[in-house]
């Protein structure tokens, strides 16, 4: 007998905070998308789409119709658009990424859009996306930001994960190399009030 297992995948699923709605990334969202990944501060510690090339409204597209679908189809995860409730106005991205099925691992990623940084939004949408996969079941949340990248990793420790260590010379940027904090979340440590 031949037994078939698939990969799981995570549900979609649309996160609620008191002032942002998050939901799957949508063909609606290109033009902002593009607008924010053209930013210097992003591409300074995102180096999309990839070391060394310019981003261009084609990637857009492709990041929007194809593989942010995609992180969650292939089991890989869940991307969503991050919103502002008051106004609908897309803002940014979070996503859980590289998931690790048979561990229970898996790792989260962000960049909140030039025009709303500055006022809480990354740190309440990392706790949304946090509480929700913990309670999902996940043993382990890795988060890993550029050693000189200082809001992300303010944005890390406000919403209450835990610096382990740096990891040497471990990611490309579009200048040179750069260390990696690299930090976690476990069910069993205190999690931010609201
Ligand atoms: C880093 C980033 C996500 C922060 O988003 P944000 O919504 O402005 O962050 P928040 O408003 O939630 O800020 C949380 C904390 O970080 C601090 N902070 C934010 N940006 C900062 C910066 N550039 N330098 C120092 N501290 C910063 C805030 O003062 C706040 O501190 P507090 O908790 O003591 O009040 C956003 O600037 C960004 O998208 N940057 C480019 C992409 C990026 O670096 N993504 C992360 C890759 S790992």
């Amino acid at each position: 007998m031949t037994t078939v297992q698939s990969t799981p995948i995570m549900p979609a699923v649309i996160l609620e905070t008191e002032r942002l709605r998050l939901r799957s990334v949508l063909e609606r969202d290109i033009d902002d998308v593009y607008a924010s990944c053209t930013d210097p501060e992003l591409q300074r510690w995102i180096p999309l789409p990839s070391p060394g090339a310019p981003y261009t409204r084609d990637d857009a597209e492709h990041f929007c119709l194809r593989s942010a679908p995609a992180i969650r189809t292939s089991g890989d995860g869940q991307h969503w658009a991050v919103l502002a409730r008051k106004d609908h106005r897309f803002i940014g991205s979070m996503a859980l990424l590289r998931t690790e099925w048979p561990s229970m691992v898996t790792e989260v990623g962000y960049w909140i859009s030039p025009w709303a940084r500055g006022r809480g939004y990354a740190t309440e949408a990392l706790v949304a996306v946090s509480r929700w996969a913990l309670d999902q079941g996940f043993q382990r949340i890795e988060l890993k930001a550029a050693s000189g990248n200082a809001g992300s990793r303010r944005v890390a420790e406000s919403a209450g994960f835990v610096h382990e260590g740096i990891e040497r010379n471990a990611m490309p940027l579009h200048e040179g190399r750069t260390d990696l904090a690299v930090y976690s979340l476990i069910p069993s440590d205190p999690r931010p009030t609201d």
